[in-house]
């Protein structure tokens, strides 16, 4: 997107310091933690201020919380929207008061908002290519085939709505493999323990549990073993995110594999905020690029992760 791309939306001055929100979706786990840390970083070591907000798992409160940097005036709005279509309005209001917003991870929806119109743009990781990393290692790791159970993550979020079409798409071409089940476990350790255990007692033939992120494939262990099974063994289980605690996972032979997601955006999204005060070219995506782990290489990188 060139920047003449750009010409209906706020522009942002030059100056030497900026007040800069950032609308950030809940802090239920390391993942969020770390997002909001290397954000936090960057602010204070460019000496920027940083208004910073944590929905709380709301998507409405994080729409009160844009409104709220709206209403004092901030020059620019990182938001991680909760999920792909209540935020757009926040989006707009922005828009409308003059500021220009960068999404932060979780997209919105595309057909109701696009980058250069009404956000300057996305920058994150390729979910569908997460989820196809994920299904392309299943298939070329169990020769045999197998029955998968998927713990899905905040319904209506981009994460989730994209790493489900990566992997079950490249899973529909495999006819040996077969997802028994899918449903929500709302990226949560508890509600993916939960959900794990209720489809565990309803596919006992299940022998694979996908997991959207690191909290439900940690919980999903726990369900595993309250099933009187051996997570690793009789059920293979994968994951997205990285974080330290999966890879220790990993090397103890618990986890199977595990695409990264790379939480740390600070640098990023300070450099284009300045680069779009400066009018330079801004591309409408931006993708961090995700490692991917399994027992192959998790002891060698488990100290790079968060
Ligand atoms: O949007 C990224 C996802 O959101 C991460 O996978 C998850 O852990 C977080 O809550």
């Amino acid at each position: 997107v060139a920047r003449s791309a750009f010409a209906g939306l706020p522009t942002l001055e030059v100056k030497d310091t900026y007040k800069v929100g950032f609308a950030q979706t809940e802090s239920n786990n390391p993942w969020r933690l770390a997002q909001t840390n290397s954000m936090q970083a960057e602010a204070e070591k460019r000496g920027w201020q940083l208004v910073y907000t944590d929905a709380a798992g709301s998507a409405a409160k994080q729409v009160a919380d844009v409104n709220s940097m709206i209403a004092q005036g901030v020059d620019l709005i990182f938001l991680a929207p909760r999920e792909e279509i209540p935020l757009i309005p926040a989006i707009k209001a922005a828009k409308g008061a003059g500021i220009p917003v960068i999404l932060l991870d979780r997209n919105v929806d595309q057909s109701l908002a696009k980058a250069g119109e009404d956000y300057v743009t996305f920058i994150g990781s390729d979910f569908i290519e997460e989820g196809r990393r994920v299904a392309e290692w299943l298939v070329n790791n169990k020769p045999g085939g197998g029955k998968i159970i998927e713990l899905e993550g905040t319904a209506g979020s981009s994460p989730a709505n994209d790493r489900k079409e990566g992997f079950d798409t490249f899973i529909a071409d495999h006819a040996s493999f077969e997802i028994v089940a899918s449903q929500t476990g709302d990226f949560a350790r508890d509600k993916g323990r939960q959900v794990a255990e209720t489809l565990l007692q309803a596919h006992p033939d299940a022998d694979v549990i996908y997991a959207h992120n690191d909290e439900m494939a940690i919980g999903a262990i726990s369900a595993v073993e309250a099933a009187g099974k051996v997570p690793g063994k009789d059920v293979l289980i994968l994951s997205i995110d990285g974080g330290r605690e999966i890879l220790q996972l990993v090397i103890d032979g618990k986890v199977a594999a595990v695409c990264e997601c790379n939480p740390r955006f600070g640098p990023k999204a300070f450099d284009t905020a300045a680069a779009y005060a400066n009018g330079e070219d801004i591309p409408g995506k931006i993708i961090n690029p995700d490692n991917f782990y399994d027992a192959s290489n998790a002891a060698d990188l488990i100290d790079t992760a968060y």
